[in-house]
């Protein structure tokens, strides 16, 4: 077991009706609020309208920036960071799922500057403030919710790049599990599969360190046990709210407690299908891992054995992937690139710009030779 540091800011408010207490939370650290949400689904699903009578029964002014889309764009940021500090804000509230909120995070630091967010994404500057953050989140999915991380596109630089600075921890983050009820089949299934790879991520980091990794092996099976039953009932708040916090769970930091650092490899392959095909987050993922779990199988032979065991209740190294493999496409998520872009995919084009990003993990890297034979296995 390595060495460890527990820190987490974030106060979270789960269940039914938490929202009631936003007005006044938020009223604490501010008057001039930017709310940033999507493209609409928190209008159907009342997040907006339970938020802004929140606000305005607190008499604090409110800015609205709409259109966040989903794998977020710096332009957003960079725009919305910009009506932030024309309007002086001193709060911003975010409502909706993953790339709502990791903008949100990426607006907060850059409202303080005078420079494109971007460039904390590219390793030319560090945040020394940020403006108080509040999500609520509408999609079960990232665990953006409780951490530090928000991951952004850039199109002219060729990247979809995570970054984490303590100051953008979210001050306090409002799960209802009545708000995911509209989401639908195949962003839930993305949602499930998502959590899954975030334990996977810290499962296969070098350090082996026993009761982390049953935490881990717990989050997994609560999402292969309650997954498949929440796309058969959509609207089971109880499904819903398993699945809501496994999702928290996933990567608030419990599951990497003493092993270091994860690999976080699928993801960095994953964001380039993002980038290039604006795949959905989780079905990058669903396609990666397997591929990534055959390539890298002479090297992680025990752990995932012992997956297998605690996980899936099979034995040996094939099974395992196999459950996995077949868990996926019972969520109905894609497991090839070809399942996921019927219509064909350049493959010098994505394999050109993994090299190019150096896309790999903090354990397992690649050379250009082998991400052709990773990518081969994920066709
Ligand atoms: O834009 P709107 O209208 O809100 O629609 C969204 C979007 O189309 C919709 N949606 C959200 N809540 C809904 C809903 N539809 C109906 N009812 C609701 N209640 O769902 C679509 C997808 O939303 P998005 O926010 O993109 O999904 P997700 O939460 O999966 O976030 C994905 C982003 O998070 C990043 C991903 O890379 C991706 O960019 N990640 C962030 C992480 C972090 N900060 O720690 C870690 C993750 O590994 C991940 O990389
Ligand atoms: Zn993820």
């Amino acid at each position: 077991m390595d060495n460890f540091v527990i820190y987490n800011p974030t106060t979270l408010h789960f269940g039914k009706g938490v929202v009631e207490k936003l007005g006044n939370i938020v009223r604490h650290h501010g008057t001039r609020v930017l709310l940033v949400y999507g493209k609409g689904s928190v209008k159907k699903s009342g997040a907006y309208d339970d938020v802004m009578r929140q606000l305005i029964n607190e008499g604090v002014g409110v800015i609205e920036y709409s259109g966040i889309k989903p794998n977020p764009i710096i332009e957003d940021v960079d725009a919305a960071a910009s009506l932030g500090r024309e309007k002086k804000v001193d709060v911003i509230v975010a409502v909706g799922g993953g790339s709502v909120i990791d903008s949100a995070k990426a607006i907060a630091i850059t409202i303080p500057v005078k420079h494109s967010g971007w460039e904390f994404y590219a390793g030319k500057a560090k945040p020394s403030k940020a403006v108080p953050l509040f999500g609520v989140l509408t999609l079960a999915a990232t665990g953006t919710e409780m951490n530090q991380f928000a991951v952004i596109q850039n199109h002219s630089a060729g990247q979809k790049n995570g970054y984490g600075h303590p100051l953008m921890y979210p001050a306090h983050s409002f799960l209802d599990p009545t708000y995911t009820l509209s989401v639908p089949k195949d962003h839930t299934a993305y949602g499930i599969a998502d959590l899954m790879a975030h334990c996977l991520e810290n499962y296969f980091s070098r350090v082996e360190a026993s009761l982390t990794d049953r935490f881990i092996f717990s989050i997994l099976r609560e999402a292969i046990e309650f997954g498949p039953e929440l796309l058969n009932n959509l609207n089971n708040y109880t499904l819903r709210a398993r699945i809501m916090y496994a999702a928290t769970a996933a990567l608030n930091g419990l599951t990497v407690i003493g092993k270091g650092m994860g690999d976080w490899g699928v993801h960095a392959i994953g964001h380039h299908l993002s980038l290039l095909y604006g795949l959905p987050h989780g079905a990058t993922l669903t396609i990666i891992y397997p591929a990534w779990l055959k390539f890298w199988k002479h090297k992680t032979a025990g752990q995932i054995e012992k997956l297998g065991k605690e996980v899936f209740g099979v034995h040996g190294v094939e099974e395992t992937i196999t459950s996995l493999e077949s868990f996926f496409r019972q969520i109905e998520c894609p497991v090839r690139m070809s399942e996921a872009i019927p219509s064909g995919f350049d493959v010098p084009e994505l394999h050109g710009l993994l090299v190019k990003n150096r896309a790999g993990g903090n354990h397992f890297k690649y050379t250009p030779s082998q991400m052709q034979d990773l990518l081969k296995l994920a066709l």
